[in-house]
């Protein structure tokens, strides 16, 4: 009596935590899906290697110097296009920015960059990797912030932008940067997709992206919650790319689907779906092989999205996917 008790219990306790994170108190489904924070960060899995080194001029612990509360810190929006679209005509109907935010201290005269990005390339958080070793796909998908020392002007002015937006304290800056570091420990991997209802005003956001700029976002609302005003003088548009779906379901984590005989037919289609999207090495062969994985989806109206290390089925419907550069006021 008492094992089964406990047995219901334990499996209660189960089926809890699954669904926990993404439902209310009356087990209806939150929208959206709330980005799950894990307690710390772990090490990447060493067959994820980085073609590029993570944050090469940055503190090798994430350490943020310490100013003095009394300083004067001046805030710069950092905007610039991805290199490979800076330039000739190929794709440059797309706007795809990089964003990060500068700091300049008017006691010392440094000044520092800030920002979020992949550790292993936008290829590798946005598809998997298909192993021999491994049943389910793999996913090299940790993104971190990154500060370091300097302000490139001439990086962020090309066809980008460079400008002041704010002013904050010292003690201000301190408090950001204690935010900074437990943001990077429990928010750990990148999440390309933000996928909603329709492109209409109204439309449900069904999963929020996590990028570069939604880090940007955050950070200033940090900022305008420790007191800070900040304002720019032109519109502030970002890169967003969206997948329109009705409403999602959620299919389970690895385990769930790659463990089981009995999800076989599930776990075949989800790497038949990943096939046809492997990682690539720069963002234009990306948005060549999304513009051909477009086919895919508009013919089967199927994506399978994976959203904290779970995936969902997608009922994909017009205008399937888009690009846009829109724009997010500041706070
Ligand atoms: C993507 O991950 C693979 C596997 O670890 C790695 O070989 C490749 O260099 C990564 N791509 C980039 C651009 O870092
Ligand atoms: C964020 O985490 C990454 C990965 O561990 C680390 O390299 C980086 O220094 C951290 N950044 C900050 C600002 O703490
Ligand atoms: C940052 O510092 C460098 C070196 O002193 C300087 O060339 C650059 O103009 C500064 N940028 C900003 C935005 O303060
Ligand atoms: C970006 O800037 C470079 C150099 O200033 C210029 O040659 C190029 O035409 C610009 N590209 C766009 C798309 O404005
Ligand atoms: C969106 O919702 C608002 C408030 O409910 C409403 O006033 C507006 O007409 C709606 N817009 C569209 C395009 O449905
Ligand atoms: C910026 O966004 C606004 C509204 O979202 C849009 O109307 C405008 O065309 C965008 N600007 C550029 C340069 O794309």
């Amino acid at each position: 009596m008492i094992r089964t008790v406990i047995l219901v219990c334990f499996l209660l306790q189960l089926l809890t935590r699954a669904f926990v994170h993404s439902q209310d108190r009356n087990g209806r489904q939150v929208w959206p899906v709330p980005y799950r924070r894990f307690d710390r960060r772990p090490e990447a899995d060493s067959y994820c290697q980085a073609l590029y080194p993570f944050c090469p001029t940055g503190d090798p612990d994430g350490r943020i110097p310490y100013v003095r509360d009394s300083d004067i810190i001046s805030v710069f929006r950092l905007q610039t296009p991805v290199w490979e679209f800076k330039y000739g005509d190929l794709l440059g109907k797309f706007h795809i920015m990089h964003d990060a935010i500068g700091f300049s201290s008017t006691e010392t005269g440094k000044n520092y960059t800030m920002e979020w990005y992949e550790l292993f390339q936008l290829g590798n958080c946005t598809f998997p990797h298909e192993r021999s070793d491994k049943d389910a796909p793999f996913w090299c998908n940790q993104g971190a912030a990154c500060f370091f020392e300097g302000i490139d002007d001439m990086h962020w002015k090309q066809n980008g932008t460079l400008e002041k937006v704010g002013e904050i304290s010292g003690e201000q800056f301190n408090e950001m940067a204690r935010w900074v570091q437990e943001d990077n420990e429990t928010g750990i991997y990148y999440e390309t997709w933000t996928v909603r209802s329709d492109p209409g005003p109204n439309s449900t956001v069904w999963f929020e992206s996590y990028d570069c700029s939604q880090f940007v976002h955050r950070t200033y609302r940090k900022l305008v919650e420790l007191g800070a005003k900040l304002s720019s003088k032109t519109q502030t548009n970002y890169t967003k790319i969206y997948l329109y779906s009705g409403e999602p379901s959620y299919l389970g984590d690895d385990n769930a689907i790659f463990g089981q005989p009995s999800m076989k037919t599930l776990a075949t289609d989800i790497k038949k779906f990943y096939h046809s999207f492997r990682p690539h090495q720069s963002v234009i062969e990306i948005i060549l092989s999304l513009l051909e994985a477009y086919e895919k989806v508009v013919l089967e109206k199927s994506f399978y999205l994976y959203y904290n290390f779970e995936y969902w089925y997608l009922p994909m419907k017009p205008p399937y996917v888009q690009i846009t550069y829109e724009e997010v006021p500041l706070p």
